[in-house]
């Protein structure tokens, strides 16, 4: 059996024995996830995984959840947050503290449990209060279509070992600890908006929270290789839409070459900042 083969019958089981439509799921992302399951549960085959799949609703469900990765750290893409921090931002900002609405609108549009939008926030705040006599507006939208992800990401709370990649001067200066639990600062957490949002929601083109779009920059990392080509599609179409004409979209680093084909440049070698043409 070929892998296209594997990948229907997953998608064949998933229909016919609990009524849900996988199919938006990239081909490759559902067999390296049969593959993940296959070892775990000491299947000597595909074949035999996909047999167990059939025959076993508990292993369906832990498939279904391990499809559901909510995954995410702080300042994952080390080279894309450096670019940002270094580059794009303090250009953005000062061009923003020059122009006549002095807001600068961000939308974290995957944000999962929080750490993508609390690790751009930080960035934010570090660079505007390098200058204070200007002013600039920050408004940071962040969504996620799983409604946990969310509550997670609005209690900003993490383990110390999630906290890795955060320094010391912005782990002191951004979180209070409570035994070996770090709570996100109420003054961080209240520039950072968040909601429930489907980006296949066909009723809104953005977050309803955020109004209307004209975002200068969209967060969408790691999301895109879940989905096949049309969804990566309509999704990007969607964010395009929302982006202000200049604006940047920033995924994550190993969807680099699925932006190349949609006519996104990326703005600097390597990091997966993009903007439109
Ligand atoms: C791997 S996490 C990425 C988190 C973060 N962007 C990062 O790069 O660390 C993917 C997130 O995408 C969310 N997601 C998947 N499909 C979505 C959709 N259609 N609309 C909004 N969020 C979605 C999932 O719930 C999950 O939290």
């Amino acid at each position: 059996m070929s892998m296209k083969s594997h990948a229907y019958h997953i998608n064949d089981i998933f229909f016919s024995l609990e009524g849900m439509d996988i199919a938006q799921y990239d081909e490759t992302f559902l067999i390296n996830s049969a593959n993940r399951r296959c070892v775990a549960t000491k299947c000597e085959t595909i074949e035999d995984y996909l047999e167990l799949l059939e025959n076993s609703e508990l292993e369906r469900m832990t498939f279904f959840d391990n499809l559901q990765i909510g995954y995410s750290s702080f300042f994952r893409n080390p080279l894309t947050f450096y670019t940002l921090e270094k580059v794009v931002l303090p250009d953005l900002i000062t061009k923003i503290k020059n122009s006549k609405s002095k807001d600068l609108r961000i939308w974290s549009a995957a944000c999962a449990s929080g750490q993508e939008a609390y690790s751009i926030a930080m960035l934010i705040e570090e660079e505007v209060s390098c200058n204070e006599n200007e002013k600039c507006n920050c408004l940071i939208f962040a969504t996620d279509k799983d409604e946990e992800q969310i509550e997670m990401a609005y209690r900003g709370q993490y383990a110390r070992h999630a906290l890795d990649n955060i320094s010391l001067k912005q782990l002191d200066k951004w979180f209070i600890k409570y035994g070996n639990t770090f709570f996100v600062k109420p003054e961080l957490k209240e520039k950072i908006s968040f909601s429930v949002f489907d980006l296949f929601d066909r009723n809104y083109s953005s977050p309803p929270t955020s109004i209307f779009g004209h975002f200068d920059i969209v967060l969408c990392a790691n999301l895109l290789f879940y989905y096949k080509e049309n969804h990566r599609k309509i999704i990007l179409e969607k964010i395009t839409g929302a982006m202000s004409e200049n604006g940047y979209l920033v995924t994550g680093e190993t969807e680099r070459d699925i932006l190349k084909k949609y006519h996104f440049r990326e703005v600097y070698p390597h990091s997966a900042i993009f903007r439109r043409g």
